[in-house]
């Protein structure tokens, strides 16, 4: 995790990201506080839960996802399928789609695209040969370099000792050779690292669960070599043989590519509201490479968006501040950049971050991240109940799942910023009881077309989709008329964060497993 600290500390002394941002004085809070929709005559009154939730119609929602899927379509010619994976003309149509609407309410928000350096891997082939028999269950690391000339090397085998988190675990002997490394403990970016110092022509990651692993090497350095990952159950038998001295030979081919994207994030801010008392909220503008992305995220996008629009008829006493973030799919970086260079002041403005990512599945489950107090900045659990009571008050079942880094949420908590969210399922399998609690299809994943060409028009759940709609249009509200209650942030705190962040962070440390849709670690 050291790689995440020197991110941290970066972000203490860089400048704020939303500087540029001009925002109005607001108006005291005696001063808002004696403001209501029925002594104000031609004014717009203060925003309130359920007339934002009124105003959200599925109907809207649905034109938008066609829109979107059109705006898809553009890169067709250059990609062969609808896609809005950055760099694409469907990503590119995409922010220009939001910076449209943003621009038509300009008398309401301030807004700004943040540009930054995304990297972006494109696995164009992979290969992995392990005593003669090809490996079933190998998959290329994402952002991974390719093998030598992008041609096949080949050696022994080495067995790595401990799990290949220090230098001083591998053997003279990886060098030339290929290194065979147990999951777990660092990141895997830190194994392949000193597998490459080493000497070693490839790596092989093995899970120490039976299942495979479909990981990322994060932000590439020099030292990284071609890293696969495998199951832990195919690796019991070379393993074995490893253990007794025996050798067991390996070919490793990969072919890829590693691309520096230059790409943005949408970030809005109400003119209205205290300024130093931010709600945020965001969902992400890009998809993958492999389909349109209509649920994951066009979704979170829209839903977004809608709020952000209706929003324009009410006043808040608090600043509400939208984000569409770049660059999810590749590993949260457009999130990640946003927190990162934020100074101090900017960091204890925001007194939330409210992630919406996939609210349409269309296996859905209505998913609450289980973000408490004890492992999160305090904050978190009382979203985190916002959500629960909004279903439980609707007569809806829910269901808490993992906060453990998934979505753009990460870079927030890891800055001290409370944060939490809803979702509605990505590949993972609908149990029986949630078939009970939620309708649809047990033994089916949540999103059949997750990360697929399919995530089209037809892979949303508008009854869901509406609905969740709603609860975002909710959580604004709420917050954005006050914040009574949900506990200050300070500085002191923040700092204490990065400066020991075993003290309060190391719970969430040891359950984000992953950054973005792929394990790191
Ligand atoms: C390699 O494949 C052969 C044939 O499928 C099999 O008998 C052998 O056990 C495999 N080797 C290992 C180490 O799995
Ligand atoms: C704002 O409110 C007016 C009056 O209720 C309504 O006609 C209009 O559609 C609303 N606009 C938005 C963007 O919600
Ligand atoms: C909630 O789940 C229970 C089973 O746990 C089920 O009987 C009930 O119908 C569900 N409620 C709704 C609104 O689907
Ligand atoms: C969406 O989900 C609801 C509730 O489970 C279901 O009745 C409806 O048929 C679904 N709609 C679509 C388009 O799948
Ligand atoms: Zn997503």
């Amino acid at each position: 995790m050291a790689g995440l600290k020197a991110i941290a500390l970066n972000g203490l002394i860089a400048l704020s990201g939303v500087s540029a941002l001009t925002v109005q004085k607001p108006l005291s809070h005696t001063e808002q506080e004696s403001q209501s929709p029925i002594t104000l005559v031609g004014k717009k009154p203060l925003v309130d839960s359920e007339s934002l939730q009124d105003a959200i119609s599925g109907k809207n929602l649905l034109a938008r996802a066609k829109h979107l899927f059109k705006i898809a379509k553009l890169s067709q010619d250059t990609y062969s399928r609808p896609t809005r994976v950055i760099g694409s003309p469907g990503h590119a149509g995409t922010i220009n789609y939001i910076k449209k609407h943003l621009e038509a309410l300009d008398h309401y928000y301030t807004f700004d695209l943040q540009p930054f350096e995304a990297v972006s891997g494109t696995i164009h082939e992979f290969r992995l040969i392990l005593d003669r028999n090809y490996s079933s269950s190998a998959s290329a690391m994402g952002l991974t370099p390719p093998t030598k000339d992008k041609e096949p090397v080949s050696g022994d085998l080495v067995l790595i000792e401990n799990i290949g988190c220090e230098a001083k675990d591998f053997p003279k002997s990886v060098k030339g050779n290929i290194a065979f490394i147990k999951r777990g403990g660092c990141p895997f970016g830190q194994k392949s690292a000193h597998a490459g110092k080493a000497g070693a022509v490839a790596a092989v990651v093995y899970n120490y669960e039976d299942s495979p692993v479909q990981g990322t090497l994060g932000t590439p350095v020099p030292d990284h070599v071609a890293t696969f990952g495998i199951s832990g159950e195919e690796a019991q038998p070379y393993l074995k043989k490893l253990k007794n001295g025996e050798k067991v030979d390996a070919t490793a081919y990969i072919d890829s590519e590693v691309q520096i994207i230059i790409t943005n994030n949408i970030i809005a801010q109400t003119k209205g509201g205290d300024p130093d008392n931010c709600v945020m909220l965001g969902g992400h503008s890009d998809s993958v490479g492999e389909g349109p992305g209509i649920n994951d995220d066009g979704s979170g996008s829209l839903s977004v968006l809608e709020v952000a629009i209706h929003l324009t008829n009410y006043t808040v006493n608090n600043c509400v501040r939208f984000a569409w973030w770049s660059a999810e799919e590749e590993g949260l970086l457009g999130s990640d950049h946003y927190v990162n260079v934020l100074s101090p002041e900017e960091n204890k403005k925001i007194r939330m971050f409210m992630d919406y990512d996939m609210l349409a599945s269309p296996n859905f489950a209505y998913q609450v991240y289980d973000a408490r107090d004890s492992s999160n900045p305090a904050g978190s659990e009382a979203l985190r109940d916002l959500y629960i009571d909004w279903y439980t008050s609707h007569g809806l079942n829910y269901t808490l799942i993992p906060f453990d880094g998934r979505s753009d949420y990460d870079g927030f908590i890891r800055h001290g910023i409370p944060a939490g969210g809803i979702a509605t399922g990505a590949e993972g399998i609908k149990t029986k009881s949630e078939a009970i609690a939620f309708g649809g299809e047990d033994g089916v994943p949540y999103d059949v077309c997750y990360h697929s060409l399919c995530d089209n028009v037809q892979n949303v759940n508008l009854t869901a989709w509406e609905l969740n709609t709603k609860l975002v249009a909710h959580s604004v509200a709420t917050y954005a008329a006050s914040l009574k209650g949900f506990p200050v942030r300070t500085l002191k705190n923040d700092i204490s964060l990065i400066a020991h962040p075993q003290v309060q962070a190391d719970s969430y440390d040891k359950k984000a497993k992953y950054h973005g849709h792929k394990l790191y670690i």
